[in-house]
């Protein structure tokens, strides 16, 4: 059983598709790359298995449930970091990690034990009594990176977690996927394909909405679709596969 499964899954806003019939699966131990450029439909994807929003066909199970059948269980096993920096930037990270641990339904001990364990791994130990609206962007992303991790869900959705950081937090950021990667099913959008090079193993490519193409690290670089990369050239594969996608919106029309 895969621990995340996505089954036809689109999302329609109005005239436009954003999403159109993507499936996937992600088992424990691995890192899927989320791919496109924007606008392609990742971040809604990410919204729907977080279920953050709804879709408007098709499914995802997370540990072989439902997540529209069983919505507390399933969402208890997914931590979702959504793009951009957190809200609530009056609030300290200990108030806000302290707020997500209520929110999770955390008690007593464990719950002292889960800050504990967020808080060490992003390394934000520093900086938890200052307001998040204080702290560096790449401090900010950590405090996010905590509260998705802080019930160790088995799942988990990062939303182009490292961007607009600095070339060492990306690193570390990276560090730590790698890092939580053995135990858990992890998908990260990113349009850095570097940053599949590095800690992902395996991707896939999305462009308007649509699933396009499957990939894997291969001796001597990655094989994506029917395309080879050698290392460090992933982006003119990525471009020949995203730039002859054709527009769902269009076709529709
Ligand atoms: N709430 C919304 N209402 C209308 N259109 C939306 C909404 N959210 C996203 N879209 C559109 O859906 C498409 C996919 O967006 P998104 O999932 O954010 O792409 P990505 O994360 O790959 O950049 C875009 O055309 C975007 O404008
Ligand atoms: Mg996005």
């Amino acid at each position: 059983m895969s621990l995340l499964e996505i089954r036809g899954l689109s999302k329609r806003f109005g005239p436009i598709t954003a999403v159109d019939n993507v499936s996937f699966k992600v088992d424990q131990g691995e890192v899927l790359g989320f791919l496109g450029p924007n606008g392609a439909g990742k971040s809604t994807t990410m919204k729907m298995i977080a279920g953050f929003i709804s879709p408007s066909a098709g499914g995802v199970s997370v540990l072989g449930e439902d997540v529209a059948e069983a919505p507390l269980k399933t969402k208890a096993a997914i931590g979702y970091l959504p793009e951009g920096a957190p809200t609530y930037p009056d609030m300290t990270p200990r108030g806000f990690l302290e707020f997500v641990a209520d929110a999770r339904g955390l008690k007593g001990p464990e719950r002292k034990a889960r800050i504990d364990y967020a808080v060490e791994h992003v390394d934000i130990g520093h900086v938890l009594d200052q307001s998040i609206d204080t702290l560096s962007k790449g401090y900010k992303r950590r405090v996010g990176l905590a509260q998705a991790i802080l019930h160790d869900p088995p799942v988990l959705i990062l939303d182009e977690p490292t961007d607009g950081l600095d070339p060492n937090q990306k690193h570390e950021v990276r560090e730590l996927i790698r890092r939580m990667a053995p135990g858990k099913a992890i998908v990260i959008s990113t349009h850095i394909l570097e940053e599949v090079e590095a800690v992902c193993t395996r991707a896939i490519v999305i462009a308007r909405g649509r699933l396009l193409a499957e990939g894997h690290p291969v001796e001597g670089g990655w094989q994506l679709g029917e395309h080879f990369a050698e290392p460090g050239r992933l982006d003119a594969v990525f471009r020949a596969i995203t730039m002859g996608a054709p527009s769902s919106a269009q076709e529709a029309a």
